[in-house]
């Protein structure tokens, strides 16, 4: 299929280009796909996106247009996909549901670590030949209650990995995983917000829980809390989170995802100003640890990826169908 692979990196070309084998004809472009840009498109089969992509009504009505026939994205998350319009205009949308999930679990535990331990001020640290210990002060995880929201995948791996430290895990998730049941105790929302000295999110951004963690939410927590969100950055209110670190309520917050990490994450930006005020006082925090969506960045995950997505093409043209295909999961989700 003739396949125009939208928001292509170095890493894209490489592991799609060797999991394709010369079966479709894949043409790589750097450009973010939105409405500027699905004019790109036109004479394409299929469109290959990834998550910071723009699929809204307007855009697949451009795509659909243009004769592609195919959505294929090379990721699990698909809120950034208008579902209903993709179906008014005959569109398949397909998804790799599971590569890696142990990627983005291993992850999330790296943040908690690493933002525990302060092991990001002590890198700087030490190679300035600064061996003073104030200011790193830790605590055991060993003893500490963990809250887990949303325990699909990612977030049932996270429950049995903060389990193994000898953390009491708690979960929250209206579909509950018997796999995660066995290392976590399932309670309300509220109560696990309440009791949790680290709250984890693993669930996809919808409409119905963005911003699930706002000023609310924030007022039950502990004193001191600890917040990771590897998920989606819109399940988090920036703002609330800001004043909370200024109060000191929230006591560490780690992000691998941001509200509006569309015109910043996977950019070298190095020599350009970041416009963004609210990412930008993030950064001033010492207690706020942030990498750029890389959770998944692992090169088991890229090559499950690329499989999967090359996989999801092939089913596709030979039936019109794909195990993979969105539509039932989307109304579970
Ligand atoms: P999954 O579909 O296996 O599990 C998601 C779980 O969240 C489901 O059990 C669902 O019932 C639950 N859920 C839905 N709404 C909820 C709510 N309001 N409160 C509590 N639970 C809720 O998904 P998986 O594979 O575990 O991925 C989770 C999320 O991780 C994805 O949706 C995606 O946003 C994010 N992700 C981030 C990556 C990264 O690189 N940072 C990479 C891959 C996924």
């Amino acid at each position: 299929m003739r396949t125009a692979v939208f928001s292509t990196k170095r890493y894209d070309r490489e592991f799609l280009t060797a999991a394709n084998r010369g079966a479709h004809d894949l043409h790589f472009l750097e450009a973010r796909l939105d409405a500027t840009t699905a004019v790109l498109a036109a004479g394409f089969d299929a469109v290959c996106a990834f998550v910071n992509d723009t699929l809204d009504a307007a855009v697949l009505a451009q795509l659909a247009g243009g004769g592609v026939r195919v959505i294929a994205l090379r990721c699990a998350g698909f809120n950034n996909v208008d579902l209903a319009a993709a179906q008014q205009h005959g569109l398949a949308v397909v998804r790799v549901p599971a590569y890696s999930p142990y990627a983005v679990a291993e992850h999330t535990v790296g943040l908690i670590l690493a933002l525990n331990r302060n092991l990001h001020r002590a890198y700087n640290r030490v190679r300035e030949g600064n061996f003073s210990l104030d200011g790193l002060l830790g605590f055991d995880l060993h003893g500490r209650t963990a809250g887990v929201i949303g325990t699909g995948k990612i977030g049932a791996l996270v429950a049995k990995l903060l389990h193994g430290f000898g953390c009491e895990v708690l979960a929250m998730d209206p579909f509950q995983n018997p796999d995660c049941a066995v290392f976590a105790q399932y309670v309300p929302r509220d109560e696990l917000l309440a009791r949790a000295d680290i709250v984890s999110l693993h669930c996809p951004l919808t409409p119905e829980n963005t911003h699930l963690i706002d000023e609310r939410a924030l007022s039950l927590m502990k004193d001191g809390v600890m917040l990771i969100n590897t998920s989606r950055g819109a399940l988090i209110d920036t703002l609330a989170v800001i004043a909370a670190l200024k109060s000191g309520k929230l006591g560490y917050l780690g992000l691998d995802v941001y509200e509006e990490e569309g015109d910043i994450f996977f950019e070298d930006l190095s020599s350009q100003i970041i416009r963004d005020d609210v990412f930008t006082r993030l950064l001033t925090f010492p207690n706020v640890l942030i990498t750029g969506h890389q959770a998944f960045f692992t090169r088991n995950a890229l090559e499950m990826i690329a499989a999967t997505t090359m996989a999801n093409l092939a089913e596709f043209e030979a039936t019109g169908g794909c195990a993979n295909r969105l539509g039932a999961v989307a109304k579970r989700n």
